[in-house]
C-alpha cells in the first residue's frame, strides 16, 4: 500500500501517520508513506519527521526504536498555495514512480480569525492549496482521494445534519469554515466528473489531544477549548504576579454560553483510527462525520475546566451582555471570546454518525466522551505544558 498524506506535521496528521504504521505495525515493509509537508526554521522535513517519530511516534506505537517505520517514510517539501505545490521535479519524478493508491489531504491553515491577512492565507493554503494537491494527484494517478474538512462546514444551525450536508448560504462563524467548504466543494466536484475512482470527506468535529493511545491527554498545541482556558490562567497569572495553579482566582467576566448545548470534541486518536480504518476497506465514495457522539456540556462540564485551573467567575449569561466592561470588551471582541463565543454560545447541530458507524466494525473502539475523568485526564496534559503558554 502507498499512501500520501500531507498535515503529518500536525495534530490530527501525525496521529494518522501513526495509526497507518500501527496498521502495518508486522509488515511494515507494505506500506510506503509519501509524507508531503514543510521543513521548519532551519529544520528540513525529513528531521521533523524523523524526531515525531523518536518521540511522540514512538510513544503511540509503543516501540522502543521507530527505524522500520522511519525507513517507510519518503519526505517531500510541499507548500500549500506555492505554484505546483513547490515540489521538485525530481521528487515529482519519484513519486510518479511509486504512486499513491490513496492520498490523504489533511493539511490546512486553521485559523479562526477574520483578518484580511488571514482570510488572503486561508484562501491560499485552503482552497488554493487543495485544487492544487487534487492536480498532483491526478497527475499521478491516485484512485482514492481523501480531505479533511470539518464539522462546522454545515455553518450555524441546530437539528440534524448529515455529513454531505450543505446549505444554500450557510451562515459561517469565521472565513476558516468557508475555506474549508470551498475546498470540500473543489474535491466533490472532481470525484463528481470522475477523476478519481473513490472520493471520502471526513468532517471532525473539535479535535482534543488523545484518549486511547498513550500518552493519555497528549497534543503538540493547544487552541480551541484549551486556548479559551489560556486566557483566563493568563488573566489569572497577571493577577497574582506568577502562574499558580492552586491560589483561587475571580475573574470577573461575564461569559456567555448556551444553556442546553455544548462543544462536540473528538480525541485526535480516536478521529485518526476511524478515518485510516475506513481509508484502508476502499469503500464507494461517502461523507463522514468524526464527531463524538455526546457534548462536553456548556453548564456541566465547563465549570469544571475553570475549577481545573482555580478560576471562578460570575454566573453564565445566555447572551453576550449589552453593558460590557473593559475586560469584558477584550473577553468579546479582542480575544478567545470573539474566537470562540460563535462556537459555545450558538447552537450545536446533531452530527449524524450513520456512515461513520456503517463502516466501523462492532469491535472498533468506542469514541471517548471529553467528560469527568478523561476531561481531567486532557486537563492535566495540557498543565504539564502550561497550555502552552
Ligand atoms: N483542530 C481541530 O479542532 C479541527 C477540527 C475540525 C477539522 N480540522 C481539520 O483537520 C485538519 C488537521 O487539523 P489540525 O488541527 O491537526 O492542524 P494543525 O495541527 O494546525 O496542523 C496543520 C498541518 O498542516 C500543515 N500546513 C499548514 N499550512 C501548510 C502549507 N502552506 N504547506 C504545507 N503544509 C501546511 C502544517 O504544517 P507545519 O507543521 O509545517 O505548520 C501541519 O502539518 C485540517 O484540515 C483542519 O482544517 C481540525
Amino acid at each position: 500500500m502507498v499512501v500520501a498524506l500531507t498535515g503529518a506535521t500536525g495534530l490530527l496528521g501525525s496521529n494518522i501517520l501513526f495509526e497507518l504504521f500501527s496498521q502495518y505495525r508486522h509488515s511494515p515493509g507494505q506500506l510506503t508513506v509519501w509524507v508531503l509537508g514543510r521543513p521548519a526554521d532551519r529544520q528540513p522535513l525529513a528531521e521533523r519527521l524523523s524526531e515525531l517519530m523518536q518521540t511522540d511516534g514512538r510513544h503511540y506505537l509503543q516501540i522502543a526504536d521507530p527505524a522500520p517505520f522511519l525507513d517507510r517514510i519518503r519526505a517531500v517539501d510541499c507548500f500549500l498555495g506555492h505554484p505546483n505545490l513547490g515540489i521538485a521535479d525530481d521528487s515529482f519524478r519519484e513519486m510518479k514512480q511509486h504512486p499513491p493508491d490513496l492520498f490523504i489531504h489533511c493539511a490546512a491553515a486553521v485559523d479562526f480569525r477574520d483578518q484580511p491577512g488571514v482570510v488572503e492565507q486561508l484562501r491560499q493554503i485552503n482552497v488554493e492549496g487543495t485544487q492544487q494537491v487534487l492536480a498532483l494527484s491526478e497527475a499521478l494517478g491516485v484512485p482514492d482521494f481523501a480531505i479533511v474538512s470539518t464539522a462546522y462546514v454545515c455553518g450555524i444551525r441546530s437539528g440534524e445534519v448529515a455529513p454531505d450536508f450543505s446549505a444554500p448560504n450557510p451562515t459561517f462563524r469565521n472565513p476558516y469554515e468557508r475555506s474549508k467548504l470551498e475546498a470540500e466543494q473543489l474535491v466533490k466536484q472532481a470525484g463528481a466528473e470522475g477523476r478519481f475512482k473513490r472520493v471520502h470527506c471526513f468532517r471532525p468535529t473539535t479535535i482534543c489531544g488523545r484518549l486511547i493511545e498513550p500518552p493519555i491527554g497528549y497534543t503538540p498545541k493547544f487552541d480551541v477549548f484549551y486556548a479559551w482556558l489560556a486566557f483566563f490562567l493568563r488573566l489569572k497569572i497577571k493577577q497574582l504576579g506568577r502562574l499558580d495553579y492552586e491560589t483561587p482566582a475571580f475573574i470577573d467576566i461575564r461569559v456567555a454560553l448556551r444553556r442546553g448545548s455544548g462543544l462536540n470534541i473528538i480525541p485526535a486518536d480516536y478521529a485518526a483510527k476511524a478515518l485510516v480504518h475506513i481509508c484502508l476497506q476502499r469503500p464507494p465514495s461517502q461523507a463522514y462525520h468524526l464527531a463524538s457522539p455526546g457534548l462536553t456540556d456548556n453548564y456541566d462540564d465547563l465549570p469544571g475546566l475553570l475549577a481545573f485551573i482555580k478560576v471562578s467567575l460570575p454566573d453564565f449569561v445566555e447572551k453576550m451582555p449589552a453593558d460590557l466592561t473593559p475586560l469584558e470588551r477584550v473577553y468579546y471582541h479582542r480575544s478567545v471570546g470573539k474566537i470562540y463565543d460563535p462556537y459555545i454560545s450558538k447552537p450545536v447541530p446533531l452530527f449524524s454518525l450513520d456512515s461513520l458507524h456503517e463502516q466501523l466494525p462492532v469491535d472498533f473502539p468506542e469514541c471517548p466522551l471529553v467528560k469527568g475523568p478523561a476531561l481531567h485526564a486532557l486537563l492535566e496534559f495540557a498543565k504539564q505544558h502550561d497550555f502552552g503558554l
